[in-house]
């Protein structure tokens, strides 16, 4: 296959002239305004701005849980335009892991299950699984809570489950949406500090939405978001 320019650059994830509007009654809201954003692999990018300045427009932008209404989003050479919801959870299922602030765990699955999800939806096999899911955990200090259910677990524990399930199918990219705004500052930095772990030992690329200045630091690029659009 001819390589595009961009997969030759590095380039993992490319935004292009992004722009997102919400219809809210009869008001037209512009979430995201002609956005240009380039990020290359294994960079570490943080994104921070006020509240309804357009961050979780862009993060589910770029997974494609939602459409922009102008521009593209290219992930590793691949347009998203144009892709039909199969082809863009297939894309998801093989290259984007995504945490959110609420962890978004399966209260009726124990640690352990929840872990496998996404790989069931893979279609791994049984004791693979098992054994990926245990692993994944094991590197997260999560190896004892493996038959415990979410509800027991405290918000740090719950985050570390989300991201090991986030990591069992090794994506190339990990968004996080504020996965830290349930978290009282110490289990916040101990979590970006997996982050960066993950990060740097991984190679894996990672987007992190915070509201927190004092969460970042010189590993991260840091963007900054007013009223949908990138200011610095
Ligand atoms: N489904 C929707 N329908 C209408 N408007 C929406 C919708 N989702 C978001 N918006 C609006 O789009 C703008 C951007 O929202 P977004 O959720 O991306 O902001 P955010 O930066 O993530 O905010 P926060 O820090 O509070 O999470 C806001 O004005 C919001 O009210
Ligand atoms: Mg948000």
């Amino acid at each position: 296959m001819k390589k595009t320019p961009n997969q030759k650059k590095g380039i993992l994830i490319n935004c292009v002239k992004l722009s997102k509007s919400y219809q809210f009654g009869s008001e037209q809201i512009h979430a995201l305004k002609d956005v240009n954003l380039e990020i290359n692999k294994g960079e570490f990018v943080a994104i921070m701005g006020k509240s309804g300045c357009g961050k979780t427009t862009l993060i589910n932008t770029i997974a494609g849980l939602l459409q922009p209404s102008q521009g593209n989003v290219v992930i590793d050479g691949k347009s998203l335009k144009g892709m039909t919801i199969d082809q863009l959870s297939l894309m998801r299922r093989n290259t984007i892991g995504i945490v959110f602030q609420m962890f978004n765990l399966h209260p009726g699955l124990t640690v352990l299950e929840n872990v496998e999800l996404p790989l069931l939806f893979k279609g791994i096999e049984r004791d693979k699984r098992r054994n990926i899911a245990q692993e994944v955990l094991a590197t997260l200090e999560m190896a004892d809570y493996i038959d415990n259910y979410p509800e027991e677990l405290s918000g740090g524990e719950k985050q570390r489950v989300a991201i090991a399930r986030a990591l069992t199918i090794e994506p190339k990219i990990l968004l996080a949406d504020e996965p830290t705004g349930n978290l009282n500052s110490l289990l916040a930095k101990e979590i970006i500090k997996l982050f960066i772990e993950i990060n740097q030992k991984k190679g894996i690329t990672i987007i992190l939405v915070t509201h927190d200045e004092s969460l970042i630091n010189k590993d991260m690029r840091l963007i900054r978001l007013k009223d949908g659009k990138i200011i610095n």
